[in-house]
């Protein structure tokens, strides 16, 4: 008789990144965590009973494109990919205070003044305080829906017909049938899972909001961004009244827009006109300092890049960056001295993008070699120049994207030249008072701007 071709098997799956193991083990050999592995039970041979599906060709399945419900907030809907979709789950990461709770509110106010139900329901704040935030920012909730609890099933059944759905937060609901505290591995799962499966059912656009932790993820298990479709973090320094919103994931568009407000007394406002946000649109020569034109997603940004360099006392010199990897600090510098001779070896060096600007654009390598080599020389580059180009080992400057959109920022913010790689293909006599100074090599952009 065959043996145990009915029996259930036993294996073990964790409840942080959902890795199978068939032997309980105390840490997860997938993610490495400890004391995330739980029972669960399969039906052995269950693969024997599964009728099979017919697969078909991409091609034959029939798209119907996805209606996008606007926010209200434009720098959110840039963020979203044109706004909220039916039955889209987001969740919203971010440190405590930063504004997540505002940023929500605002946006329920204006779907629910379009006509739309909304309903904002919070398992962290009471009723009470809420209704004084928006009071006190001015935000008009007259006709958004508010629910103060922490039960689960309570929570879903209150949210079922409604339009537009926030859950403050992710870590605040329990579920009385399941163990572990409010905010566990099990109970965010849960909470996540049961609020997506509404979401999907009803066609109900819903956003999470979701802690974040002092490494800056987003708390709880790893499985909870693999069940939401978009991924969205606000961050912002704690001195500063900028915010920025960044998608860490979207199903359903570009993850490199980058929406940027500022915190005030009447809520969350959108910055008009980002640039001026990070350079400070003095046009002065100073030795060490280079405006660049980087892009954030579809935006071009004028970044101002500072560089100071002085001797060093000690055998191995510092490289301090901020805004930029300090990676790439010291590969340009060992462009500037294996290809144009200038020696940085017994300096400090030191690399600020001013704002907190934080680049990943390769086009911004020009400006930040040319910050270098001017404080490097000790000689200032021209107020009124500013500079797009990636830079190769060799020393070449190469082409950057969309490099007809960052020369029409720089001649709308003012700015009289432009140093652009030579193999740009722009038709120089375009713009009349902006003159396109084109050169092939780091070595000849010197040459040129600091004879
Ligand atoms: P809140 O939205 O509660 O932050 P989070 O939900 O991320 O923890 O905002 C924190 C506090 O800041 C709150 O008391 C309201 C205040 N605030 C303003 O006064 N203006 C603003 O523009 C924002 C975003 C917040
Ligand atoms: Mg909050």
């Amino acid at each position: 008789m065959p043996r145990a071709a009915k029996k259930n098997t036993i294996r073990y799956r964790c409840s942080e990144c959902g890795y199978v193991s068939m032997s309980m083990v105390g840490r997860c050999p997938g993610c490495g965590s400890w004391g995330t592995m739980s029972e669960e039970e399969t039906a052995a041979g269950g693969a024997a009973r599964v009728s099979s599906a017919a697969a078909s060709p991409i091609s034959s399945v029939s798209v119907v494109p996805e209606e996008r419900i606007p926010s209200g907030i434009d720098e959110l809907d840039r963020v979203l990919g044109g706004g909220w979709i039916r039955g889209g789950v987001v969740l919203l990461g971010g440190e405590p205070g930063v504004g997540k709770s505002t940023l929500l509110l605002q946006a329920c106010a204006s779907m629910a003044s379009a006509g739309r139900r909304v309903l904002y329901i919070s398992g962290e704040e009471s009723a009470g305080q809420l209704a004084l935030r928006a009071r006190r920012l001015g935000i008009p909730t007259d006709n958004v829906d508010l629910l103060c609890e922490t039960d689960l099933p309570v929570m879903l059944a209150a949210a079922s017909g409604y339009e537009f759905l926030v859950i403050d937060s992710v870590q605040s609901f329990r579920l009385d049938d399941e163990s572990g505290w409010a905010g566990s591995a099990s109970q965010v799962r849960n909470v996540a899972s049961m609020s997506a499966e509404l979401s999907k059912r009803e066609g109900i656009p819903t956003v999470m909001v979701g802690h974040i932790t002092k490494q800056g993820q987003i708390a709880g298990p790893k499985i909870l961004e693999h069940m939401v479709d978009v991924v969205l973090l606000f961050s912002g320094e704690r001195s500063s009244s900028h915010r920025l919103l960044r998608a860490e994931k979207n199903r359903y568009g570009a993850t490199d827009e980058l929406g940027i407000f500022e915190m005030s007394e009447r809520g969350l406002v959108p910055v008009v006109d980002p640039s001026r946000l990070y350079w400070n649109a003095s046009f002065q020569a100073i030795a060490g300092v280079a405006i660049g034109i980087s892009m954030e997603g579809s935006r071009p940004l004028a970044a101002e890049i500072q560089a100071l360099s002085c001797a060093t006392p000690f055998p191995y010199p510092k490289r301090t960056a901020r805004g930029i990897e300090v990676n790439r600090l010291q590969l340009l510098l060992a462009v500037l001295e294996r290809r144009c001779g200038i020696f940085s070896r017994s300096c400090d060096v030191y690399v600020n993008v001013a704002g907190g600007l934080s680049l990943q654009d390769p086009a911004a390598d020009l400006s930040i070699c040319a910050a270098l080599a001017s404080s490097l020389k000790d000689t200032p580059l021209a107020g009124d120049t500013c500079f797009i180009g990636e830079i190769g080992l060799a020393g070449e400057v190469r082409p950057a994207s969309r490099t007809h959109l960052r020369l029409r920022e720089a001649s709308r913010l003012g700015f009289r030249n432009a140093v652009v790689s030579g193999r740009e293909a722009i038709d120089a006599k375009s713009s009349r008072d902006f003159s396109i100074i084109k050169v092939s090599s780091i070595f000849q952009m010197l040459e040129r701007l600091m004879k």
